[in-house]
């Protein structure tokens, strides 16, 4: 596996502040078990203290600090706020300031994640399990790796090899890659957004997975399934981790996970092979699942063991696996 290197931090420095400690805690758990999975990016701290309410992502060096708003605006974080940050990770982690990258998250429900905020193109390599993975913490909202699925990703991983995969709502086809890696003998992601296609073909290509085994689709998912289906193709896994509501100009009206899981699962039925896996997850909050609506499939939620060590709060995503009950 893929050595990897990761900051130490020493014994003897000020223990005064209670985030820093905590920060501390926090990686010195998760090193020891990132060193032996060939991880460099993961949360070092979750909104774990009531006035700072933030999370710090690592990614190999370089820090992504999100600041929750208390407000419905993106406020920028507070002054003090900052230069204390950059003050506990200059001494824990020797990181110096342009290594760490503030974004705000605002309460407001409005979808606005997937806007471009830059055009500095600083894309860097991460490793998640010994796979590699591009990420930008400064154009794009998200990173171009959610990190609260990496045992999602591994699960899916893990019952990859020899499958044929789909991955709907692919953003950078972490899924799509990850079960390549593992030995999917065939991918197909799928992804509205030119931007994450093409992101997800060069996370293909960094890990020298051929796309001609690994085609990536640009379409809308809802649209895609229909034609899918009328192809006749069989899938043994298929992923579908939609976005909570989506609204674009390339779509015809309004995703609403709430209302259109029903017609995806069911729909991801009919392309299942008998013995597939649907892994079907969720980041939304007041998502209601009714099993009923789904007669003879076996439906688990695996939501508890898809929680990964460096993530505190059980409720980020939600997942569930579904398969055909055989007659
Ligand atoms: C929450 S992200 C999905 C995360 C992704 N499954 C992963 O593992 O990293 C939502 C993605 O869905 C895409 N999307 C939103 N609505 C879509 C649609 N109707 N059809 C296809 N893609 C869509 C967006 O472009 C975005 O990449």
């Amino acid at each position: 596996m893929t050595e990897i290197t990761l900051p130490t931090i020493a014994d003897g420095e000020d223990k005064s502040s209670p985030l820093a400690n905590c920060i501390r805690n926090n990686y010195r758990h998760v090193r020891k078990w990132a060193k032996r999975t060939a991880t460099n990016c993961f949360r070092i701290y979750d909104r774990q203290i009531n006035h700072y309410p933030l999370a710090i992502d690592f990614y190999a060096g370089r820090f992504c600090v999100q600041y929750f708003s208390p407000s419905k605006e993106e406020d920028e974080p507070p002054e003090e706020l900052t230069s204390e940050i950059a003050k506990i990770l200059g001494a824990l982690f020797s990181a110096n300031p342009d290594d760490i990258y503030w974004r705000t998250r605002a309460k407001r429900k409005e979808t606005r994640q997937y806007e471009k905020l830059g055009e500095s193109k600083e894309f860097f390599t991460v490793l998640e399990y010994g796979v590699k993975f591009s990420v930008n913490l400064l154009d794009y909202l998200d990173t171009g790796l959610f990190l609260d699925h990496r045992e999602t990703r591994k699960i899916v991983a893990s019952v990859s090899k020899g499958k044929r995969v789909l991955n709907l709502f692919a953003y950078t086809c972490s899924f799509s890659v990850h079960a390549a890696a593992s030995g999917a003998t065939f991918t197909k992601s799928v992804d509205m957004s030119n931007t994450y296609t093409e992101w997800g073909k060069h996370n293909f290509l960094l890990n020298s997975l051929p796309l001609k085994n690994n085609p990536i689709v640009r379409a809308d998912c809802l649209k895609f399934l229909d034609e899918e289906i009328l192809t006749g193709a069989k899938y043994d896994i298929i992923v579908i981790d939609p976005p909570t509501i989506s609204r674009s100009k390339k779509m015809e009206g309004l995703f609403d996970v709430q209302v259109d899981y029903v017609f995806l699962i069911s729909k991801a039925l009919e392309l299942l092979s008998p013995e597939g896996v649907i892994f079907f997850s969720t980041n939304s909050r007041r998502f209601v699942f009714d099993p009923d609506l789904f007669p003879s499939t076996s439906i688990i939620e695996i939501s508890k063991k898809t929680l990964p060590i460096d993530f505190h709060d059980p409720k980020i995503h939600r997942c569930w696996k579904i398969s055909q009950l055989s007659s």
